[in-house]
């Protein structure tokens, strides 16, 4: 039975997209019932409309009952799972975050601001985290980290799309050991 991942995003959708390139080269064996996104207009929804998978726009109790996923999966979603959500799917969401947690995480800690954050903070490394989430904010138990450095020409731009290239890398592995073991 191939398990079943929700995919829950808020925006442009790249982690999300190497979600579906890992399945498509085999390298991720699961298939995604649906994309829960946060808003209208987003990237990530034409990458699932390409790929023929559900949209539900905020509405993830629907987009659960209907689709009946195995994993939930954050691919750079803003708004907190609500703790009936959490509770239904005990150790079975994770989420992705740019920064190495537990530094550089919680309340307004997304996107660009982790990035400025690093730099302001003068640090001569960074990278992103797998963990599984909980009813507290970018706190669940870390699965996986990668790193990179932080360069001292680097701006927030350089610095992000190094960050992501290694989520695109470290996310789809993580999920295929999380459903499939080892
Ligand atoms: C990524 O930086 C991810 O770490 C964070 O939100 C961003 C999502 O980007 N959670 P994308 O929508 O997957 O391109």
């Amino acid at each position: 039975m191939i398990p079943r991942i929700a995919v829950f995003a808020s925006g442009s959708g790249s982690n999300f997209q190497a979600i579906l390139d890992a399945i498509a080269s085999g390298r991720l064996q699961a298939s995604v019932c649906a994309l829960i996104a946060s808003k209208q207009g987003i990237g990530a929804i034409q990458k699932a409309e390409a790929n023929h998978i559900p949209v539900f726009i905020n509405d993830a109790d629907r987009a659960l009952e209907s689709t009946h996923p195995d994993l939930l999966v954050l691919a750079g979603y803003l708004k907190p799972i609500p703790s009936h959500i959490i509770d239904r799917f005990p150790d079975q969401i994770l989420n992705i975050h740019p920064a190495l947690l537990p530094k550089f995480g919680g309340k307004g800690m997304y996107g660009r601001h982790v990035h400025e954050a690093v730099i302001a903070a003068g640090e001569s490394e960074s990278g992103c985290t797998v963990h599984v989430v909980t009813e507290h904010y970018d706190e669940g138990p870390i699965l996986a980290q990668a790193r990179v450095p932080v360069l001292k020409d680097d701006t927030i731009d350089t610095l992000a799309t190094r960050v992501l290239a290694q989520e695109h890398h470290l996310f789809p592995l993580i999920i295929q050991q999380v459903l499939h073991g080892g």
